[in-house]
């Protein structure tokens, strides 16, 4: 049957520092995921040669995918969830300077929209043509981001709104999802570093 892959970028530097979005590089450790990246694949997945791989056009999802000798689209609709002013911020930034904002969001963080940037609802639409080419897709690597990752894998594994934004999507860890009849079979491999 058809594989949808899921990955979030190695370990960025903005990772490391605690702050939201940006255009970092990856880390170090980001480094060596990337690097891990085509044996992980190539013992888990039969064909792996043959996936296509998808990223964001930001710096860190492309870094990932460097050493993959596959086939590879950069798309705009994958980049991370815009966080407009609180873009470059530490969360507790974000409190201090924007206290009204952080507990909007803390109240209903799938419809938040953050100040010139996005809510979840925001992003769950401009997915909406990824999702549609993906349906029609061979097997795909989806190398992304956090927020990008919760709404992909809500909608395939049917996830409600309310759990999208809280769902875990942990780094260094490629999630494969087996679409059935209602929901998918799922199965994780990850790389320890
Ligand atoms: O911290 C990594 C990150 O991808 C940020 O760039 C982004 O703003 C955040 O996660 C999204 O997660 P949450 O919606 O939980 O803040």
């Amino acid at each position: 049957p058809r594989n949808i892959y899921f990955s979030r970028h190695g370990e960025s530097l903005f990772n490391v520092m605690g702050l939201l979005g940006g255009d970092s590089e990856l880390s170090a450790r980001g480094k060596q995921y990337a690097r891990a990246l085509p044996e992980l694949l190539s013992t888990h997945i039969p064909n792996a040669d043959r996936l296509t791989i998808w990223t964001s056009t930001k710096k860190r999802t492309i870094a990932t995918a460097k050493h993959l000798p596959n086939k590879k689209l950069a798309w705009q609709a994958l980049d991370e969830l815009e966080a407009g002013k609180a873009d470059a911020l530490t969360y507790e930034q974000v409190e201090e300077q924007f206290p009204e904002d952080f507990a909007k969001r803390d109240n209903d963080k799938y419809n938040y929209r953050y100040q010139d940037g996005e809510s979840y609802r925001d992003v769950v639409q401009r997915l909406e043509p990824v999702i549609m080419d993906l349906e029609r897709q061979d097997n795909v690597l989806i190398i992304g981001h956090q927020a990008i990752l919760r709404c992909l894998y809500a909608y395939f594994m049917n996830h409600s709104f309310e759990r999208l934004p809280y769902l875990k999507i942990p780094l260094h860890t490629v999630i494969q999802l087996t679409p059935g009849a209602y929901t998918c079979e799922e199965r994780r491999f990850k790389v320890d570093i």
